[in-house]
């Protein structure tokens, strides 16, 4: 297995709408809901795939998408979906990073979602983001009557940095480092090393 994030494209539409219908039972998007949010201006929409799959249905492993208006300082995630097999090994934190990085890189300030309140798995990513409530939406779940609760992240400054140069004098000098050189071992008791 190989996993390669990257933009949505047509030809994916097939697999996404198959683990869309099969993630969202009572209320998958229409395939031409899908097509608009993915061809979308405005769309920004992520796959994961199995890069080393032979078969395009198999190769899917989750999508995502965030809408963001331009000009507007906000954006919504409007979807994230991982295949049962593959969740818990944290493509879904993955996708939540990809469209928070996009928006930061858009100028968006605030990100906001809608999350069923059945669904604590998705809740707890969220909050572990960052993301807060911000109101309840009552039975706006339909059939199903389940309330949706909508949070709102203050899109944080980015934490990566540039790596900076160690300052010269905090280098050991040659031939003094404490740690040995790969294909250097210590001796140990016993001398099996
Ligand atoms: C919600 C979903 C996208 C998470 O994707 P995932 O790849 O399984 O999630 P990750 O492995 O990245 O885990 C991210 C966090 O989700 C939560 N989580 C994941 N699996 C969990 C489980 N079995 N029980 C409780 N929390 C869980 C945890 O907070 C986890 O963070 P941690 O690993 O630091 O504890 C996935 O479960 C899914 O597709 N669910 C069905 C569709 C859905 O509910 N979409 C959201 C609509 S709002």
């Amino acid at each position: 297995m190989s996993v390669l994030m990257r933009r949505a494209r047509l030809d994916d539409l097939e697999p996404i709408m198959a683990l869309e219908r099969a993630t969202f039972a009572n209320d998958a998007w229409s395939e031409a809901m899908m097509r608009a949010e993915i061809e979308g201006e405005h769309g920004y929409y992520l796959v994961a795939v199995d890069d080393e799959a032979d078969d395009a249905g198999e190769r899917l492993m989750g999508y995502a998408g965030l809408y963001a208006p331009a000009g507007t300082g906000d954006a919504d995630v409007q979807t994230i979906a991982v295949a049962p097999a593959t969740r818990g090994i944290g493509l879904g934190r993955g996708f939540m990073h990809a469209l928070i990085t996009h928006a930061r890189r858009i100028h968006v300030a605030r990100v906001f979602l809608e999350v069923r309140a059945d669904n604590p798995i998705a809740k707890s990513l969220y909050d572990s983001l960052g993301f807060v409530e911000i109101g309840v939406r009552k039975g706006y779940y339909q059939p199903d009557g389940v309330d949706a609760i909508a949070m709102r992240l203050d899109v944080p400054e980015a934490v990566t940095r540039p790596a900076s140069p160690t300052p010269q004098s905090r280098r050991p000098a040659p031939g003094t480092a404490t740690t040995p050189a790969r294909g250097i071992r210590s001796s140990t008791p016993g001398g099996a090393a």
